[in-house]
């Protein structure tokens, strides 16, 4: 019997690409495992009106941690318009199957490392190693959003909010969306620990977190309130506070000064594409999402519907989450070498995918 049992879903589009890729590498580096395939994406959407069925998730529920591709995801009337006749018109909608993933088994952190390897041609500084915190499940990913707004809603609100319900006076209930964001002490609590574990245990100066407390007082404020009396427990690190704006700004001008981000689901989502985008792109971009029984790695970007077929996508996100895996399962020798393996292929500069320069391909 293998040692490990691993969730393997490609998904859609350059997903099949890079997990083709990693799998040679992870059969290469000795990787004692058996894969087990999960159906997810656009052609279980298309098929069963659901892109993330049962059986996918009975499977995940099995296996030791799970790598994952890319999915393909479209709006709403577009997605209804894809669906075989049959199920068409029947109210299917479309939910992001990873989105889902994360909430169903709640893989509260998005951890996401943004190295900048040397030799890299596309890193906007040499020696940047940031890590993006991620809350993955709360926020303005929850879902619970209203469109139009239903009237009772608008009822409370305006008992509790007046002046600022006020200004929505004469607009119909038809005209007006709503989205949440919702955040939990816990939520909170949870996501800054383990940006100051991890900044304790790799040796990071300090942990910022990336909020906006003075306008979204109530949920970035309740972030910046934990943060500070966590913060007390490590003495050795410092707690700094910086607006998502700003941080964008600081991280084009002074990205070297930083090391841990802890950041919300919407905030994150976004610092951690700027943070990607500094150390060479998403085709470097690797990610896992993290709960305490089940673990899915994937690389941020999506499924890149025009380079499908093409064998031409850079693999080293996907190749990176997959060591990032492997450091999960208490494989570090394993993660260090492989690792070690994708920093020396960089700096040879010998295979380059489009992306830095070169006409690699993707295997
Ligand atoms: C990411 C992606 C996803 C997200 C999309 C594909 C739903 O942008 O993993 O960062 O928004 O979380
Ligand atoms: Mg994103």
């Amino acid at each position: 019997m293998a040692k490990y049992r691993i969730g393997w879903m490609p998904g859609d589009g350059v997903g099949v690409d890079v997990m083709d890729a990693t799998r040679i590498v992870l059969d290469k580096l000795g990787f004692d495992a058996e894969y087990v395939h999960g159906d997810i994406g656009w052609e279980f959407w298309q098929k069963e009106a659901n892109p993330l069925p049962d059986r996918t998730i009975e499977m995940l529920n099995n296996v030791d941690a799970s790598l994952f591709g890319a999915i393909t995801s479209l709006p709403k009337e577009e997605a209804e318009a894809a669906l075989v006749p049959e199920l068409r018109g029947t109210g299917k909608v479309y939910r992001s199957p990873i989105v889902r993933l994360r909430q169903e088994f709640n893989l509260r952190t998005n951890l996401r490392p943004c190295k900048a390897y040397p030799g890299n041609p596309l890193n906007f500084r040499d020696g940047l190693d940031l890590v993006v915190f991620r809350q993955n499940t709360e926020g303005l990913y929850m879902g619970v959003e209203y469109h139009p707004l239903p009237q009772d809603v608008r009822d409370k609100l305006i008992e509790t909010h007046p002046s600022q319900m006020a200004t929505l006076d004469g607009t119909a209930n038809e005209d007006i969306a709503i989205s949440t964001r919702i955040f939990t002490r816990k939520g909170c609590q949870q996501i800054v620990r383990d940006g100051f574990e991890y900044a304790r245990k790799f040796g990071y100066k300090s942990v910022t977190i990336v909020e906006k407390p003075n306008v979204v007082r109530e949920t970035s404020g309740l972030m910046v309130r934990e943060a500070r009396k966590i913060a007390e427990e490590y003495p050795g690190i410092e707690l700094w506070e910086t607006n998502i704006d700003a941080m964008c700004m600081w991280l084009v001008k002074n990205p070297q000064d930083y090391g841990v981000l802890v950041s919300s689901n919407m905030f994150g989502d976004i610092v951690s594409d700027l943070c990607a985008q500094l150390v060479g792109g998403l085709g470097f971009a690797c990610s896992g999402n993290i709960g305490d029984k089940v673990a899915v790695f994937e690389p941020s970007h999506g499924s890149a519907p025009k380079y499908v077929g093409m064998n031409k996508v850079n693999p080293i996100a996907m190749i990176l989450s997959a060591k990032m895996m492997l450091d999960h399962l208490g494989e570090a020798d394993m993660a260090e070498r492989l690792e070690n393996a994708v920093a020396a292929v960089i700096a040879a500069g010998e295979v380059r995918t489009y992306d830095m320069g070169g006409s690699s391909t993707t295997t």
